[in-house]
């Protein structure tokens, strides 16, 4: 017995402007994501830089906005200087982050270039792991000074004559993370005052351009969210976002654990908010300090036995382990499997699909606050590639219609449906997820374009074993019509699209949807992404 979901929007209830670079994507030279997928000159559609045509004429097919790069953890112990310049004079190194060997075939301008063919913005990460804020203030001048100095003149002599306009710098990667290579974890004063200092003096060579600093990189993380309040202290005249990163993980199969996982999000976009404002109160700033989610995933994954006793300090000490057989991996460009969204090789697409939707529906809802999202794993997911092949995995469809129609401005949606708990789970001894009571089947978020004339609305069905019937009433928008009800979902959880079967899930019509009276009833299939579309 299907059962009954409401939900209200009105044309009085905004909640604020939303940022195209909400639907960006991050990209890190891991295994063969850049060295294979983006890069490989032996590839037949290669171009004379040796970059992949098939996969940047893919990505140009969408309005894919922003890309975060080169990374990552990666990025924390790369020096950009060694990668410009003619390729025989490259330097190799050792990547610690993944051990990896980085022949830098793809560097600094390689990577904007890349974004230049793609005709999106690149956001760009520092090294401020190994590097100084020499080295901050060289690349600002390099990538975007016009000409007339040693850096800006280099860089008319590699082969961009005009000043890149690198607008948004990330400084550093998770700078508290023990992971991390020079990591600031211990020292988060340390780090707020370097991040203070790099970014001001990075204005100073580029007035135009805005700053995000490191905050915790995760939830989970004993010292979060204290380390993210001395860092800010240090920092908050001089930066313009703070840079936040979160994985969510679940059980295989536990659907409630991976769509319920939203509300951890929710949670930490709201610390997040309530820490800034707490130190623009301090700092008598009239400065409105925004949130840029970087990277973020939700993903279903073997659990990890808990180490009974363990503290959860036990995640710093594995950074202590040190493996005297692990080796250095050179990856061929040639040589590739397929890279993807997270856990694509353990669950359905379409589970994929709805996991970064739901994230991406909690953003729009803070769409006032959080300004930058870039899905880890979103390239594959907007073009899924192996060496020989492109195509489209069904999380393509939510991402690229939320591109489309998720624009202007975020209009508040109040549920009333059925609820679920979430019991607490652990992924390993380091990832504990609290109990979370009374969540609702139903997630939505909505907006209104920029003209005013089309009203979207995006909704999940979470509940994992019934359909659900909605009245959906938007009366407010009064004379306004249903354009569409789109939906996508799957008989088959654990289907994928493949190259051979591109369309095995992608969003269909759904012809039953009726409109009276300013409201639409439609049947909501369980586990299903929808959208309804409005105009005046
Ligand atoms: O996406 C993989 C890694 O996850 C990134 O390098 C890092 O920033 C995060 O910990």
């Amino acid at each position: 017995m299907p059962k009954k979901a409401k939900i209200t929007v009105h044309p009085a209830f905004a909640i604020g402007e939303i940022s195209p670079r909400l639907y960006g994507s991050f990209l890190e030279p891991i295994g063969t994501m850049v060295n294979g997928t983006m890069y490989n000159p032996k590839h037949p559609t290669a171009d004379d830089k040796g970059f992949r045509r098939d996969f940047i004429d893919a990505l140009r097919e969408t309005p894919i906005p922003a890309i975060r790069l080169p990374g990552g953890n990666f990025v924390s112990g790369w020096d950009w200087k060694d990668s410009i310049g003619p390729k025989e004079n490259r330097k190799v190194h050792l990547d610690l982050a993944w051990h990896q060997v980085i022949p830098n075939d793809v560097g600094h301008d390689e990577y904007l270039q890349w974004t230049e063919l793609i005709g999106c913005e690149p956001l760009y990460t520092i090294n401020l792991g190994t590097g100084n804020l020499n080295d901050a203030m060289a690349i600002t001048e390099y990538t975007n000074y016009p000409g007339g100095t040693y850096w800006s003149d280099l860089r008319r002599k590699n082969g961009h004559e005009d000043p890149y306009g690198v607008k948004l710098w990330y400084l550093g990667n998770e700078m508290d993370g023990p992971w991390q290579i020079a990591s600031w974890e211990r020292d988060p004063k340390g780090y707020g005052i370097l991040a203070n200092e790099t970014s001001k003096a990075m204005k100073w060579i580029d007035g135009n351009i805005e700053t995000a600093v490191c905050v915790s990189s995760s939830p989970f993380l004993p010292h979060y969210p204290q380390w993210d309040l001395e860092v800010l202290q240090e920092c908050y005249e001089s930066v313009d976002y703070v840079s936040m990163h979160h994985y969510h993980s679940c059980p295989p199969g536990d659907f409630g654990a991976l769509l319920g996982g939203a509300v951890y999000y929710e949670d930490y976009i709201n610390t997040e908010i309530g820490l800034c404002d707490f130190v623009q109160t301090k700092c008598r700033s009239p400065k409105k300090m925004m949130l840029s989610f970087d990277e973020y995933g939700s993903m279903c994954r073997p659990l990890d036995p808990i180490q009974y006793g363990a503290q959860p300090h036990s995640l710093y000490a594995s950074h202590y382990v040190f493996n005297p057989d692990r080796k250095f991996v050179l990856h061929d460009p040639d040589k590739m499997g397929m890279d993807g969204p997270p856990g694509m090789f353990t669950q359905g697409d379409m589970i994929n699909a709805l996991g970064n939707a739901s994230v991406l529906l909690t953003f729009l809802r803070h769409a006032d606050r959080v300004k930058v999202g870039c899905m880890t794993g979103g390239l594959g997911a907007l073009a899924t590639a192996t060496r020989d092949q492109i195509w489209r995995s069904a999380s393509y469809y939510p991402f690229v219609q939320l591109m489309n129609w998720g624009r202007g401005t975020s209009m508040r949606v109040s549920v009333d449906c059925d609820t679920f708990d979430l019991p607490g789970f652990a992924v390993d001894t380091n990832q504990q997820n609290a109990t979370r009571e009374g969540l609702p089947f139903v997630d939505a978020a909505a907006a209104l374009s920029e003209d005013g004339s089309e009203l979207n609305i995006f909704v999940i069905n979470r509940n994992w074993d019934s359909d659900q019937t909605l009245e959906l009433d938007v009366s407010g928008f009064e004379g306004w019509t249903l354009t569409e009800h789109l939906r996508m979902f799957s008989e088959d959880i654990d289907a994928r699209n493949s190259f051979e079967e591109p369309d095995k899930i992608k969003p269909e019509v759904d012809p039953a949807t009726t409109m009276e009276n300013g409201k639409v009833s439609a049947n909501l299939k369980s586990l299903s992404w929808n959208v309804f579309r409005f105009k005046k």
